[in-house]
This record gives structure tokens, C-alpha cells and sequence, in this order.
């Protein structure tokens, strides 16, 4: 569809295979992530009260994709919505329920990062269609999980030029259409996450009073395996530490950071009492990180 090989895409991104939807949509993904991630932490989905979808490519604009989740998987007594906070929308998402937790509206919650972005990027535009892939991950997490660690979220919409997808609506009588395209600037967003993530890990351990020893992984959203390489190296942190799956799912945006975390849980490489920081950046430009204790 557009010049370019194998050994580019590797050597620039790590991306070696993705997964696209044909029929598929980002509620089925969403449900059966979460379908997943309710069956692992040994509840039943009656005792879900909150469900927050991060994604910005739900399939319609409304119902959100939060509330089909919740039709499909049962969560009746569940109030629901979306968070578009683009590829730092899981981290935001995270965040956001654990507030409603900790202000005692809700008990469970389930965060759910899903996204089927092949249907936004344009497949004619080799800096973007190389790059996507689709997916989902959720997590469960429930009052009793204990205190939240410390946090930094930041936006600077000044820089939202780098990274957008807008939608064209025309609409006349008996007739309408509608192109969605997804631009972006990859070298300004590369330096901007090869900057921004070190200094938020950075800030985010001082607010939690950490030393990078005290980190088992830093989990970071999954862009561009040369990004995970260069934070590491800045931060003068073991690559080790900074677990990568990209190489078979291509960026899936908010979706990234659960699915690296489901697969290192499944792997046994999680423990209990482990520091991990959660680390994502994206469209808004916005970026942000989380210290999680592993329970
Ligand atoms: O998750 C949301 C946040 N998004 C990101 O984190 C993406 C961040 N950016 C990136 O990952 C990288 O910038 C890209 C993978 C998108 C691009 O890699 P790059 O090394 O920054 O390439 P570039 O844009 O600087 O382009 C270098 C060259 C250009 O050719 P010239 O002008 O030097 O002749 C591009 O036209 O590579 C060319 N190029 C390609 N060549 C073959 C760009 N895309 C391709 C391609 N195949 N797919």
C-alpha cells in the first residue's frame, strides 16, 4: 500500500506483527478484555459499580463504549463512561477511578484501555500506518486494593498539532459523509516523549519519595521500541526493567499499557508488594506517571 519494508519498520519502530480488526470492534475487545479481568480477580460482574473505557476509537459516539461493555458483561449495577485522553488515556483512566474510590462513591471499578485505531489511521501514509495496532487490556481494582501511590498527570494543548484525528462531517439533505485522519509529526512526538516521560519518572518517584532501585519494572506505553530505549537510557535505568511487547501489537495506544501488564502477570513476573511506575504520553500532547504497588 505504501513504499516502505520489513527492515524499516523494525529497525525505526520494533514492530515486527499487529493485530487489526475485520468484524471485531472495540466493544467486543473492550467486553472481552474485561470479561478476562473480572475472571481473574474472582468477582462477579453484579459487584462492579464504576466502568471507564480510555479509548478514542469507539466504534459510535454514543452509547459510550462503557455502557455497551456493561450490556455485554452484565455489570448491572455499574454506572459508566468513556475518557479520551489518547494514548494516555489508560493512565488517566487509572487515575480517574481511583479518585471515585477513594471518594467513596464507588467499591470496584473496572478501567478498560480499547482502541481499533487501522480504522482512523490513513493506510496511504507510511509515518502512520506502519505503526498502529488494535486491542485491549482491563484491570479490576477494588477499595480494599489499599492507598494509591503518588501520581503526575500534565497536558500542554499548545502542542496538540503534533498528533491529531480529525473527523469531517458534511452533512446536506440526503446526504452525508464523513473522512476521519490521523496526522501526526512522529519526529516532534518522539522528542517530546524522549524528554517528558524521564522527567515525569523522575518527578512522580520524588512525589512518592523512591529511589529508581526501589522500581521493579517501568511500565511504559508502547510506541516505538527506540522511545523505551532511550527513556531507560536517560534515566540511567537496566532496559531490563522496562518490559516490551510492541514488537507483537504495534502501538495500541491506551491499550498498550494493560496488555504489557496482563502478559507480565501471566508470565509470573509480577510479585506482591512490587513498585512498578506506569508511564504514558500521547495526543494532546499529554503525559503522566503512576507508582502502582503490585497487590
Ligand atoms: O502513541 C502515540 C505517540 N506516537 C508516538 O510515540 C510515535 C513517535 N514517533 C515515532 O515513533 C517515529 O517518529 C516514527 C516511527 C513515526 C518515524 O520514525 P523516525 O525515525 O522518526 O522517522 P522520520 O519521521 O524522522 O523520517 C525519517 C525518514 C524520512 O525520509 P527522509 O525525509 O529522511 O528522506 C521519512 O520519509 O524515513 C522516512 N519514512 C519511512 N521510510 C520507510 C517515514 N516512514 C517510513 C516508512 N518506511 N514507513
Amino acid at each position: 500500500m505504501v513504499e516502505t519494508s520489513d527492515t524499516w519498520i523494525r529497525e525505526r519502530t520494533g514492530v515486527e506483527a499487529r493485530h487489526i480488526t475485520e468484524t471485531e470492534t472495540t466493544v467486543f475487545m473492550a467486553s472481552q478484555a474485561a470479561e478476562a479481568a473480572i475472571l481473574d480477580a474472582g468477582i462477579l460482574p453484579e459487584e462492579i459499580d464504576l466502568i471507564v473505557v480510555a479509548t478514542s476509537s469507539s466504534n459510535v459516539i454514543f452509547p459510550c463504549t462503557a455502557c455497551e461493555v456493561q450490556r455485554a458483561i452484565g455489570a448491572v449495577h455499574a454506572f459508566c463512561f468513556d475518557l479520551n485522553a489518547a494514548c494516555t488515556g489508560f493512565l488517566f483512566a487509572y487515575n480517574t477511578v481511583c479518585s471515585y474510590l477513594e471518594s467513596g462513591l464507588c467499591h470496584c471499578a473496572l478501567v478498560i484501555g480499547a482502541e481499533s485505531l487501522s480504522h482512523l489511521v490513513d493506510w496511504q501514509d507510511r509515518s502512520t500506518c506502519i505503526l498502529f495496532g488494535d486491542g485491549a487490556g482491563a484491570a479490576v481494582i477494588c477499595v480494599q486494593d489499599g492507598p494509591r501511590g503518588a501520581s503526575v498527570l500534565h497536558s500542554d494543548g499548545r502542542l496538540g498539532d503534533a498528533l491529531t484525528c480529525e473527523t469531517h462531517h458534511q452533512s446536506r439533505w440526503q446526504e452525508r459523509t464523513e473522512m476521519t485522519h490521523l496526522r501526526m509529526n512522529g519526529r516532534a512526538v518522539f522528542q517530546f516523549a524522549v524528554k517528558r516521560v524521564p522527567e515525569v519518572i523522575e518527578e512522580v518517584l520524588e512525589k512518592a519519595e523512591l529511589s529508581r532501585a526501589e522500581i521493579t519494572y517501568y511500565i511504559l506505553h508502547q510506541a516505538n521500541q527506540r522511545i523505551v530505549e532511550s527513556v531507560a537510557k536517560r534515566l540511567g535505568e537496566s532496559l531490563e526493567k522496562f518490559p516490551m511487547n510492541l514488537s507483537r501489537y504495534g502501538n495500541t495506544s491506551s491499550a498498550s499499557i494493560p496488555i504489557l501488564l496482563d502478559e507480565l502477570k501471566k508470565s509470573g513476573k509480577l510479585k506482591k508488594g512490587q513498585r512498578l511506575v506506569l508511564a504514558g504520553f500521547g495526543a494532546g500532547l499529554s503525559w503522566g506517571a503512576s507508582v502502582v504497588t503490585w497487590g
